[in-house]
C-alpha cells in the first residue's frame, strides 16, 4: 500500500509542477556564484566531472553547472518543467552539454557511483519519502563524490506559514470562485510583497516579478500538495544510516531552508 500511496502523491506533485513550474526568476542569480553562500562556494569549487541535478526544475542551476562540469544531467518529474529547461538551456547556449531526463528522485535511472557531484535543491521535500530520496542520491554518488541538498527546515516561519495560510489557500483552490477571490485577489497580492521583500533580503536586489512568476511562486509555497519539513538531527541520522557524513550545514532564507553538503567519511 505505501508504494501505491507514493505513486499517487508523486502524480499530485507532477501535476502541480506541470501547472505551476518553478519559474521564479532565480536564473543568473548571484547566489549561484557567491562566495558568501554555501551553494556558491560548492559550485565554484567544481572543476569538471559528472554532475546530476535532481528535481532540476526549469534548469535554474543547469547552465552554471554546465560551465563547470564535463557532463551534466538534469532530472525532473514534471514534463512541462523540462520543456522550460530545454528553452532556457538553449537561450544560455549550454544546451549541448546537458542531458535532461524525466523521472523520479526515488528511483534514479542511473548506475551506482555514477556522479562526482549531485544536487537536490528544494526537491526531496516534495517527494512522498525524502529519506528514500536521500539514500537514492547517496547511491549514485561515487566514493569521492559530494552532494549539495536543500530541504525545508522543521519549525521555521515557513513551516508555520505552509500549515496555516497554506491550508486555507489549498482549501480555497478546490472551489473556482474561492480560488479567484481569496487566493488570486487577496492572498496573492500579499504574497507579491513577501516575494519582493524576500528577494531583496536574499539578493539585495529589487525585483518585481511578472504576474505568472508570482502565481508560480505563490503556488510553490502555499498550494504544493506534497511538502515535508526536516531537522538537522534527522538528516544527520539519515547520513549516518547511509554511510555518509554531513561536512557542512547552514540555514538560509531566514531559517526556512537547511543547506547541507554531504560526502563519505
Ligand atoms: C521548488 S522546485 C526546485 C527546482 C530547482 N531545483 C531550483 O532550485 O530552481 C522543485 C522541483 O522538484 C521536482 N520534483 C518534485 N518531486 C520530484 C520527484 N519525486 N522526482 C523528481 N523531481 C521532483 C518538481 O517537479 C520541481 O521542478
Amino acid at each position: 500500500m505505501p508504494v501505491l500511496r507514493d505513486t499517487h502523491r508523486q502524480r499530485q506533485t507532477q501535476s502541480h509542477y506541470d501547472t505551476f513550474p518553478y519559474e521564479v526568476g532565480v536564473r543568473q542569480s548571484l547566489v549561484y556564484e557567491s562566495p558568501h553562500t554555501l551553494m556558491g562556494r560548492f559550485i565554484t569549487e567544481i572543476k569538471g566531472g559528472s554532475i546530476l541535478d535532481i528535481g532540476c526544475g526549469p534548469g535554474n542551476l543547469l547552465a552554471p553547472l554546465a560551465q563547470r562540469g564535463n557532463r551534466v544531467w538534469g532530472l525532473d518529474l514534471s514534463w512541462q518543467t523540462l520543456h522550460l529547461a530545454v528553452e532556457h538551456l538553449h537561450q544560455s547556449g549550454q544546451g549541448s552539454k546537458v542531458q535532461l531526463v524525466q523521472g523520479s528522485a526515488l528511483v534514479l535511472p542511473f548506475a551506482s557511483g555514477q556522479f562526482d557531484r549531485v544536487f537536490a535543491v528544494g526537491s526531496l521535500h516534495h517527494t512522498p519519502n525524502a529519506r528514500a530520496g536521500f539514500s537514492e542520491l547517496c547511491r549514485v554518488l561515487n566514493a569521492e563524490g559530494r552532494a549539495y541538498i536543500a530541504l525545508y527546515r522543521k519549525y521555521s516561519y515557513y513551516h508555520v506559514l505552509y500549515q496555516t495560510l497554506g491550508k486555507i489557500a489549498r482549501l480555497c483552490e478546490k472551489n473556482r470562485l474561492l480560488a479567484l477571490i481569496i487566493n488570486r485577489l487577496l492572498i496573492l497580492p500579499l504574497f507579491l510583497i513577501y516575494f519582493v521583500l524576500g528577494r531583496w533580503i536574499i539578493h539585495r536586489r529589487l525585483q518585481i516579478p511578472r504576474w505568472q512568476e508570482s502565481l508560480n511562486y505563490f503556488a510553490d509555497q502555499l498550494l504544493n500538495p506534497v511538502v515535508s519539513f526536516h531537522t538537522s538531527a534527522e538528516i544527520e541520522s539519515w547520513a549516518h544510516q547511509t554511510g555518509m557524513k554531513i561536512s557542512e550545514i547552514a540555514t538560509a532564507h531566514a531559517g526556512a531552508l537547511l543547506n547541507i553538503v554531504i560526502c563519505r567519511p
